[in-house]
């Protein structure tokens, strides 16, 4: 295959980059928007550690929370409890505390005000509660050129009847949404990609929601449980024309979540089936060696796979869990390497196109321009590569993409408050890290030049790091485990 040089690939990169960066500024929320002022205000909150531990943690408890005064009671909790000196609180939020006091005439209008606040900012991360709202949602999306993947809220279920109730759910969304698909517009930018039509319906699944503690020291008979409770959701999907799409969740799973992919795929009735599809998460160590395992598992079933390649949606966990353990971490551990191995993966992806379906899931300026110069340098064509983002995330640089004509998906969460807290409280982990490369690049001094600079090079990802490994302090809540900020 022809490749231009890694030199003017690079060069391409930023120049895209800057075009992106353009666009998406365009389309920036105005200083006089509420979207603004969310930003202004969570990025204010946390940038002291333990404040945004304790709100995250308050954050968690919110949906159990009895009443107005019951809310200002658990923020006064939250705020005060351990050792931390009242008057080391920001002058707003000490403020704020003082009124949550019991015996404050104003304790109510507080916890109203806090609880109708921290609702309105975990709703910008769902796309609706019902199934209804849902669809709404994703017609809305296609209305502005964007193409979905609806996900139910809901993950590490320890409960059979909520699995199956999620699994049920899975299999009406499919029966409903493919009732309404074809009386949508078409858009041959969603429909259609130079290897073929593409389903308008599409589903992402987290293996943990449809069964009862998904547990990868069963063995056989846990794959086996796992599988039979997918194979219902596959067979349907298939029968409706619709994609589904397997999540990847944390390391511990990780390897089990690919052997039941596998697995199914190969069954004669999946056999295939096009319109499937994992992730890989470019964070791991392993990475490399998931992605090419997929490429191999591919080219022996015969028939294509679709991947998304993501960064990681639980770094800090894994951190934490490596901690507990006394283990080196799965993960890198420096931001670029993470960065990097995204860039080495997205190239391999792409010299694959053959059998793997590339989709890349990032709000990273860097790694989405990268991403479409090699789709250019290795003279693909347009559109063989789809990017990815997330309800609630980058809105600027998704119509960025949409107006440079590139094919955005958007993921598109719906369902319960309190089965969707663990997702809420990693959008808030993301959002507000002051890594984030959305965090850096919207901020009034960005340094688009340096954000779009090459973050290292492949050699790098094997060098050995040394402990100590980064610590982390989890949120605590039970309906959170696992998941720290
Ligand atoms: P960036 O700011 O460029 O990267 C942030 C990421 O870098 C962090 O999330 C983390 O992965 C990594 N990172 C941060 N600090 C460090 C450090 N010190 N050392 C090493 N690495 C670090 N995630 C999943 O895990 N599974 C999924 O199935 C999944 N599906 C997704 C689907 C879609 C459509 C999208 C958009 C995202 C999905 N994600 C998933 C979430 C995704 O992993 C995060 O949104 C993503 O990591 C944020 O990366 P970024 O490129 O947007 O931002
Ligand atoms: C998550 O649940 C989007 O799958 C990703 O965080």
């Amino acid at each position: 295959m022809a490749i231009a040089s890694d030199r003017s690939i690079e060069a391409a990169t930023r120049r895209i980059g800057e075009e992106i960066f353009h666009r998406a500024h365009a389309c920036a929320p105005s200083i006089a928007s509420i979207e603004y002022w969310q930003q202004f205000g969570m990025n204010w909150l946390t940038r002291d550690e333990d404040l945004k531990r304790r709100l995250f943690e308050f954050i968690a408890v919110l949906p159990s929370a009895n009443g107005a005064r019951h809310v200002a009671a658990e923020l006064e909790r939250k705020l005060t409890e351990g050792h931390r000196p009242l008057t080391s609180l920001p002058p707003p939020v000490l403020l704020a505390a003082m009124m949550c006091r019991p015996g404050s005439p104003l304790r109510g209008l507080v916890g109203a005000t806090v609880r109708r606040a921290s609702l309105t900012m975990a709703q910008q991360f769902i796309c609706g509660a019902t199934v209804e709202q849902a669809i709404d949602g994703v017609r809305r999306l296609r209305r502005q050129g964007m193409a979905f993947t609806l996900d139910v809220l809901g993950e590490a279920v320890h409960d059979d009847a909520v699995a199956l109730t999620l699994q049920k759910r899975y299999i009406e969304l499919i029966d409903r949404l493919s009732a309404v698909a074809p009386t949508w517009q078409r858009d041959r930018n969603l429909d259609e990609a130079p290897f073929g039509p593409l389903p308008r319906v599409n589903l992402s699944i987290k293996l943990t929601a449809i069964v009862n503690a998904m547990d990868p020291s069963q063995g056989e008979r846990g794959v086996e449980a796992v599988l039979n409770r997918l194979r219902p959701i596959l067979r349907r999907a298939q029968e409706r024309g619709a994609f589904v799409n397997i999540d990847t969740e944390h390391h511990a799973i990780k390897n089990m979540t690919f052997e039941v992919f596998r697995r199914v795929l190969t069954e004669p009735e999946f056999r295939d089936w096009p319109d499937c599809g994992i992730v890989v998460q470019a964070y791991l160590r392993d990475a490399r060696r998931d992605l090419m395992g997929l490429v191999d598992f591919a080219r022996h079933r015969g028939t294509p796979i679709w991947v998304r390649l993501v960064k990681g949606a639980y770094w800090d966990s894994e951190i934490a869990e490596a901690h507990r353990l006394g283990v080196r971490p799965p993960v890198f551990t420096q931001k670029r390497l993470s960065d990097t191995s995204f860039e080495t993966i997205t190239r391999m992806m792409l010299e694959h196109v053959d059998v793997i379906r590339p989709a890349f899931a990032s709000h990273n300026v860097r790694s989405i321009a990268h991403a479409m110069a090699l789709e250019r340098a290795l003279d693909l064509p347009p559109r063989t590569v789809e990017f990815q983002m997330l309800t609630g995330m980058g809105n600027p640089l998704k119509r960025a993409l949409v107006d440079m004509g590139q094919r955005l998906r958007v993921y598109a969460p719906f369902g319960d408050f309190v089965a969707g807290m663990a997702y809420l409280i990693r959008r808030l982990i993301e959002n507000t890290a002051n890594e984030s490369f959305l965090r850096q690049s919207f901020e009034r001094d960005a340094d688009h030049a340096a954000l779009l600079a090459s973050p290292g090079s492949a050699e790098e990802l094997d060098e050995p790091d040394a402990p100590p490994w980064p610590s982390k302090t989890i949120v605590q809540h039970p309906e959170l485990a696992g998941v720290s900020g």
